[in-house]
């Protein structure tokens, strides 16, 4: 007999979502085992390697002893280089202090833990859609009352700001904004960011901004947080990390920057669930905002070139349209000409063209009649799965 049977598993299990991808990346490893060959653009990763600084400052750290337990809301040094990083990268005066900084496994625990210290059951939540599935599966635990603000396509995937404004009040706890985006690429201007400013002071919520892929931007000029708006210092919460800039996904490192008492409360939902980040990959982190920025740009070269040779070879399918991601690495073709049922088509791809892509809609209703594709891939792969892509098309059956 089974000790665990289903009525045994808590009900709130229920209101959790989970990231797709990783179940298109178990089938995809499923077909590589049988020999088929497979490109991957499923999952959200750089595929670039650690840069050896990195690496080393981590190994330098285990051999000097860093093992071993640290306070649960991070180094002071990692706090403090943080503190000085988004300070400056961030144009924010007057500039932020190690107290105002959490380090997290990852940005995701930084979301989970910072939901969890703010959202009482019935608070009014609201975000965008498509979106990153872990605001709405926390929101959802914690029984918040969630909006989704559907992003427009030609829009180019930024917010219509109308919508938001008829949907927030002095009821909204809190709005959660990621730019650039995943899964569409886009990334909200400064109108777009000073019109949600200033319903933020109206209704006096507070706003989450996802900047996890700030050094991910393929616009000119320099990256532009709502955290650098006036009156925003003290309202915003950042979310950032070091997975997609310095392709650290594995690594397990992120951070979030907020008003010193919230960081308190956070701090205690860290020590509650993680305790700490390891100590040796706190000190890599330490590396990486130290250290030549270089690797980081060289990165996001790259990905630019990708970006435009996958949108210029979807575009050149019939039937696909993508409009051009101007941050992230992910492009968000339209597949409805083709079928609205997206996770279909991507099955299909994964079977017949060996091309792992993320239906639409796993992140959200509105992402329904889109594919996402991750170009964090070689251009010789972005080519071969382009051309399986056409090839394989014509006989798909929506
Ligand atoms: C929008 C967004 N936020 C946060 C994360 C979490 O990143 P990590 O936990 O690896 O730092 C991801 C990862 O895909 C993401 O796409």
């Amino acid at each position: 007999m089974l000790a665990v049977t289903q009525d045994r598993i808590a009900a709130a299990v229920g209101r959790l979502g989970a990231e797709n991808a990783f179940q298109v990346l178990a089938r995809a490893r499923a077909l590589e085992a049988k020999g088929r060959r497979v490109v991957h653009m499923e999952i959200g990763e750089p595929d670039f390697d650690t840069p050896q600084h990195i690496k080393e400052a981590a190994v330098a750290a285990l051999y000097a002893g860093e093992t071993h337990y640290l306070p649960s809301a991070g180094l002071a040094e990692l706090r403090s280089a943080v503190a000085e990083y988004s300070s400056r990268f961030r144009r924010i005066e007057p500039g932020y202090s190690p107290e105002n900084v959490i380090i997290t496994p990852g940005a995701k625990p930084a979301i989970w833990n910072t939901l969890c210290a703010l959202l009482n059951p019935g608070d009014e939540f609201v975000y965008f859609d498509p979106a990153y599935p872990a605001y709405a599966s926390a929101a959802g635990y914690l029984q918040a009352k969630v909006t989704a603000i559907p992003l427009r396509e030609e829009r180019n995937w930024r917010m219509d700001l109308d919508e938001l404004e008829r949907s927030v009040s002095e009821r909204t706890k809190l709005l959660v904004i990621n730019s650039p985006h995943n899964p569409t690429g886009g990334v909200l201007q400064r109108e777009d960011l000073e019109r949600i400013a200033e319903l933020a002071k109206r209704f006096d919520f507070l706003v989450l901004a996802d900047e996890i892929y700030s050094r991910n931007l393929y616009l000119e000029g320099e990256y532009l947080s709502i955290a650098s708006l006036p009156g925003m210092r003290e309202r915003t919460i950042i979310v950032d990390g070091f997975s997609k800039a310095y392709a650290m996904t594995g690594w397990r490192l992120g951070y979030a920057i907020m008003d010193e008492k919230l960081a308190n409360v956070v701090t205690l939902f860290n020590n509650n669930t993680f305790s700490c980040v390891a100590s040796f990959v706190q000190r890599a982190g330490i590396a990486a905002l130290h250290g030549p920025d270089e690797p980081v740009r060289a990165m996001n070269a790259t990905f630019r070139e990708r970006r435009d040779r996958i949108v210029a070879g979807l575009n050149a399918i019939p039937h696909l349209s993508c409009t051009l991601p101007e941050g992230a690495f992910y492009a968000f073709p339209n597949v409805s000409r083709i079928t609205r049922d997206g996770r279909k088509l991507a099955s299909f791809l994964l079977d017949e063209a060996g091309v792992a892509c993320t239906a639409g809609a796993a992140f959200g209703a509105a992402g329904e009649g889109y594919l996402r594709f991750s170009y964090a891939a070689s251009l010789e792969d972005i080519d071969w799965a382009l051309s399986a892509i056409a090839e394989a098309l014509p006989a798909f059956r929506g």
